[in-house]
């Protein structure tokens, strides 16, 4: 069984519709060989990244940033995980009310230091809320799901 896991932080309505999204989307029936975990950051530390096989990071951008507990995260994973997630495969979504570019940086920033790998480009929901976000964040779960299940990260 490999472990898909979700951290992301859900400060709004739609922040957890994107959470809830992603997570439905991640156990879709063609990666039933996948356990998906998502967590709020504040409960996700060390081992469970380490026992990870793919990780999706959620976050809203807050003040140019990502949010403080997205970054407490990494703050308290980076070391314990560093030189042990080498290649993990990672994806990262932002919902921002009109920017998210710094948030993308500055996780870019981050997760580039623990060497991870990207599988697809940073999923952006900028501006006024779409339905289709969560539409977005479900197929980022089952493309994240089903490659795992695959073999083919
Ligand atoms: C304290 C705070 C700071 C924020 N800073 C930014 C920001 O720098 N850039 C941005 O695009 N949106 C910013 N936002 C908007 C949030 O990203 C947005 O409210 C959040 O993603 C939730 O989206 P929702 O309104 O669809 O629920 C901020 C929101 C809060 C509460």
């Amino acid at each position: 069984m490999k472990t898909l896991l979700i951290v992301a932080n859900t400060p709004s309505q739609n922040a957890r519709a994107l959470l809830e999204a992603a997570s439905r989307g991640a156990n879709h029936p063609e990666a039933g060989g996948v356990a998906v975990r998502a967590l709020q950051p504040p409960q996700a530390n060390a081992e469970d990244v380490l026992a990870a096989d793919a990780v999706i990071i959620g976050t809203t951008e807050n003040f140019g940033y990502m949010s403080g507990l997205i970054k407490d995260f990494f703050e308290r994973i980076y070391y314990p995980c560093l030189e042990k997630t080498r290649a993990l495969p990672f994806a990262l979504y932002v919902r921002a009310g009109k920017d998210g570019t710094g948030t993308v940086r500055a996780v870019t920033a981050i997760t580039t230091g623990l060497g991870w790998r990207a599988t697809q480009p940073p999923l952006m929901m900028v501006g006024e809320w779409q339905n289709d976000f969560t539409v977005q964040c479900e197929t980022l779960g089952a493309t994240i799901a089903v490659s795992l299940e695959a073999g083919l990260f």
